[in-house]
């Protein structure tokens, strides 16, 4: 593709977000900005400095030890690099899935990284998946789809990956975590979680991944055209 081309796509925890965007990705051959991860590695930094995440006057001064940026690797693939050391593994916990939620509800951490996701779209094309992405980051962005699934569904894919990593969980506790998380990160003041007045609402309820991807691409087609 020669022009430049901003894809959002926002969604509610679990809904397919990131292996959509990954498979969107890969097939327009454009980078993948995953901002969750993001907003991961902060509550990383704060949880492994003893900070909590729930206070505001102790996450804010912290802020300024962390040193965060985006690489990627030779096949694609994106690394967060937190003080020097690349987190994409350690970020994937309940516990900082949980904290990622509440940092990400402080202001001055979503500053913080504004300017981190929206360079990165200045100069190529991207297709970026996060909570405020159509409404915040790329309120211009040429295709805004806001994904969702049943909570059911979302908790069952959550619950398969983190068994997957070995991660000791039950399906009732993702459940519950993940309603608490969509709760806050959905009514907080800051660049709440709800889709853009102009994107494309997709329930992927019923969808498979090529499926799914398929119809992503009808979107993406019916707005950029042929790519
Ligand atoms: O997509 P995720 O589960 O990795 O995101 C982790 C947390 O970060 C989620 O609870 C909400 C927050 N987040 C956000 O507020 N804005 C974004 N653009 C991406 C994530």
């Amino acid at each position: 593709m020669d022009r430049i081309i901003n894809i959002a796509i926002d969604g509610p925890s679990g809904a397919g977000k990131s292996t959509l965007a990954k498979m969107v990705a890969e097939k327009l051959r454009i980078i993948y900005v995953d901002t969750g991860a993001m907003y991961r590695s902060i509550a990383l930094y704060m949880v492994q400095n003893g900070i909590d995440t729930g206070k505001k006057d102790k996450v804010v001064p912290a802020l300024e030890k962390i040193t965060l940026s985006l690489e990627y690797t030779e096949d694609g693939k994106q690394r967060l690099v937190l003080n020097g050391e690349d987190v994409m593994e350690k970020i994937r916990t309940p516990e900082i899935s949980s904290n990622a939620s509440k940092v990400s509800a402080i202001p001055e951490v979503r500053e913080f990284l504004l300017n981190l996701q929206r360079d990165i779209a200045k100069t190529k094309s991207v297709v970026m998946d996060g909570r405020d992405i159509g409404t915040v980051i790329l309120p211009n962005a040429d295709v805004k789809i806001f994904l969702t699934a049943t909570n059911e569904g979302r908790a069952a894919r959550r619950f398969k990956e983190l068994t997957e990593k070995g991660i000791e969980t039950t399906y009732e506790a993702v459940l519950k975590d993940m309603t608490e998380r969509d709760k806050r990160d959905r009514e907080r003041d800051v660049a709440p979680a709800v889709p853009a007045e102009d994107s494309v609402f997709f329930d992927n309820s019923e969808y498979n991944k090529e499926e799914m991807l398929e119809k992503a691409l009808e979107i993406i087609k019916s707005k950029v055209g042929e790519f």
